[in-house]
């Protein structure tokens, strides 16, 4: 990380603490919990986890037309999806604001944060384990939330593949658009896989 950013968990817990309701604030430390437990298991740095997993969701109160205008601003390509889901801009947005306000400028660390949403292709070790701790972290409860627990203990992208085909059968069935990047995800975590 570069100086000029100080990792500090209890700035950071401030942070966070007021820009998200009680709810999602519990959410984001389940985030950093299990976040920091896969960057145990895959050998990554847990200090960028724990900073990307509390503020992955930054943006995630703020007004719709705030994210728009935000991202607008900022260059963000809009897709489709965006405009008719423009929620899913708080991760984009989330990036370009802790830049902003934080002075944070790793790029792993604002990736992970800009594609917890969506995904991407090449996604790298830091935005898979937070992509995945997002999903699975221990407030949540869905149906088959333990299926991916269990894929992402065997390797990163089988967690990835069970989570996006569970996130992408949800949205199709919820007659919602699917973002092109976690369609690309799926199909090019498929095809390594040969
Ligand atoms: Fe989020
Ligand atoms: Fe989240």
């Amino acid at each position: 990380m570069r100086r000029g950013f100080m990792y500090n968990r209890e700035e950071l817990l401030n942070i966070v603490g007021s820009a998200l309701s009680e709810k999602r604030f519990r959410h984001t430390l389940g985030v950093e919990k299990m976040a920091i437990n896969l960057a145990m298991v895959y050998d990554e740095d847990r200090e960028k986890a724990s900073v990307a997993a509390l503020l992955h969701d930054y943006a995630k109160e703020l007004p719709k037309p705030f994210l728009l205008k935000k991202a607008a601003e900022s260059g963000i390509e809009m897709d489709p999806v965006y405009i008719s889901s423009p929620g899913l801009l708080h991760g984009p947005v989330g990036a370009v604001l802790v830049r902003e306000r934080f002075g944070i400028e790793d790029e792993d660390i604002l990736n992970a944060i800009t594609y917890h949403t969506v995904g991407r292709v090449g996604m790298s070790k830091l935005e898979k384990i937070i992509y995945l701790a997002d999903i699975t972290e221990e407030n949540r409860v869905f149906d088959d939330v333990e299926r991916i627990r269990e894929k992402q203990m065997q390797g990163l992208d089988e967690g990835l593949l069970e989570s996006l085909r569970q996130t992408i059968v949800f949205t199709v069935e919820r007659g919602l658009m699917v973002h092109h990047n976690s369609i690309d995800l799926y199909n090019s975590i498929l095809e390594k896989r040969g």
